[in-house]
């Protein structure tokens, strides 16, 4: 009965799913004001500067990195792709691992043009912003797949997709909230993508705060679990993570552009026992 309930749960999420359009995605999420690189309090910005610190403290090391839930977007992987000789990107809907695979392909034609967000991870890295031709090189290099996800099964990929021992580090950017009913089949989900890790890995978890709703594409209003951050805490503590640093963005007033209702965004570093 109790199983059956979680199965409903996930089916009503994936349900949602169903509408998702990456490009309208894309445009309501990262262009300005939330990716205004011109500007410190924009969000994506943020976002980027909190990774460059994480992947470049000299603790996050290894051989694969993993992105869970990638959606259409890339910026999440553009400082691990210096650090780690192999990235594997994951999503639950083909429409967006299409949309990455063609940026990966090179054909043209992408949904989003990539080049400031390369430009602004170089100059964080004390590049010159032109050297992002070799970041979109690199990274091209170091994507080794694309592949199905579901975090709501017990195992989230097909069996054979990662080495045994498991990944060295994951990054995930606003999925488990989003794609879950409640805040116990987050933490379950939390849990479910922690099996990929190795012991010893580390975990870049970003999320919503306080977000009961998104919108993924023209009339398609995606539920979230609204989440704060003494339960974010909870979650990764009942699953055997250890919280290294939790740092919180609060939206300014005018980044609230009336597609979601979030009131901020968290970004945890951890480690797994
Ligand atoms: C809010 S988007 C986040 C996309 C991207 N990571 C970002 O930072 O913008 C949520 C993503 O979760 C994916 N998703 C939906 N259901 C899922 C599931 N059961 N397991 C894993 N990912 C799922 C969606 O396809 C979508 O790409």
């Amino acid at each position: 009965m109790e199983a059956k309930g979680k199965e409903n749960g996930a089916a009503a999420m994936a349900a949602y799913y169903k509408g998702f359009d990456p490009a309208a995605y894309l445009q309501y999420n990262y262009t300005p004001p939330r990716a205004d690189f011109g500007r410190k309090d924009s969000i994506v910005p943020w976002k980027l500067a909190c990774l460059h610190r994480a992947f470049t403290e000299g603790d996050v090391s290894g051989e694969l990195l993993v992105d869970i839930g990638s959606g259409p977007t890339l910026y999440q992987v553009l400082s691990g792709c210096e650090v780690f000789n192999k990235v594997l990107l994951t999503d639950f809907l083909e429409v967006n691992r299409k949309v990455l695979r063609d940026w990966l392909q090179d054909e043209g034609g992408y949904s989003l043009d990539w080049t400031p967000y390369l430009q602004h991870v170089c100059k964080l890295e004390g590049r010159r912003a032109s050297a992002w031709t070799e970041k979109a090189a690199k990274l091209r290099q170091v994507v080794t797949d694309i592949i199905p996800i579901d975090v709501h099964r017990p195992q989230p990929v097909a069996p054979d997709a990662l080495p045994s021992a498991g990944a060295d580090c994951l990054v995930s950017s606003f999925c488990l909230e989003s794609v879950s009913p409640d805040l116990p089949a987050f933490t379950r989900a939390l849990g479910h993508i922690g099996r990929l890790l190795r012991p010893g890995g580390h975990l870049l978890l970003i999320g919503a705060l306080g977000e009961s709703y998104y919108f993924g594409g023209p009339g398609v209003k995606i539920p979230v679990v609204p989440l704060n951050e003494a339960e974010v805490c909870a979650s990764l503590k009942e699953n055997g993570y250890i919280l290294i640093r939790l740092e919180v963005y609060t939206l300014p007033p005018d980044m609230r552009v009336g597609v979601d209702d979030v009131s901020g965004v968290f970004f945890v570093k951890a480690k797994k026992e």
